[in-house]
């Protein structure tokens, strides 16, 4: 069996679609349920359903064999594991958004709301600009709204969320969109089929 961590959400439902499309359905997904395991037995497959941000935890750890992840997780992560593939979807990118009109104060430290304080770091050093995080695991989009960041780092895919919150964005940071990676010792074992369907996944995209 061939272990694939998907991230839930809108993304893995993408991802799905383009296994699907190479001939690695598994028509028990599609059932509206809470499972997190679903198995082909006839395939060889078994995925997992996995919050996004953990899909490189369970593929570093061996826990899954390949996975689906976004570049902005890797980045921010930074797992010991193989990136097989670009799967040039999910494409989102990295950018400090703040409220419409919004003007910068150089005399203070900027206060960034994220999910990616890694990154955030890495950006604002490299604009030399003085930060103070304030680490947030969700609606992120909040945080300058009730004052309680000045701006935030995050992504931005289809700018809707931006938009109906009156935020712009001022910069643009980090591209990012769906990878495929793999487990650096799975992978000895398995690379017939892992890239096989690298190769599938290739061809389609
Ligand atoms: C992400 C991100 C933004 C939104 C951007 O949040 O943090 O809020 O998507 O997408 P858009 O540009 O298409 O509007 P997510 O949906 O993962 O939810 P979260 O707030 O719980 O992190």
């Amino acid at each position: 069996m061939l272990n694939i961590a998907l991230p839930k959400g809108r993304l893995g439902d993408k991802v799905y679609t383009l296994f699907s499309e190479i001939g690695y359905g598994c028509p028990s997904m599609l059932e509206d349920n809470r499972k997190l395991v679903f198995e082909s037995e006839e395939k060889g497959i078994r995925y997992l359903l996995v919050k996004p941000s953990d899909v490189a935890i369970y593929v570093e750890h061996g826990a899954a064999d390949i996975g689906v992840v976004g570049k902005d997780v890797l980045m921010e992560y930074n797992p010991d594991v193989y990136e097989l593939l670009d799967l040039k979807i999910g494409q989102c990118f990295l950018a400090v958004a703040a409220k419409n009109g919004w003007t910068d104060d150089l005399s203070a430290p900027l206060r960034v709301a994220t999910k990616y304080p890694n990154l955030a770091q890495k950006y604002f050093a490299s604009v030399n600009r003085q930060i103070e995080i304030i680490k947030l695991n969700g609606s992120i989009e909040l945080a300058p709204i009730l004052g309680l960041s000045d701006v935030i780092f995050d992504i931005v895919e289809t700018g809707t969320t931006l938009r109906e919150n009156n935020l712009s964005v001022y910069a643009k940071a980090y591209n990012s969109s769906a990878r495929l990676i793999a487990n650096k010792s799975r992978y000895q074992f398995k690379s017939e089929m892992i890239d096989f369907i690298c190769r599938k996944l290739e061809a389609i995209l």
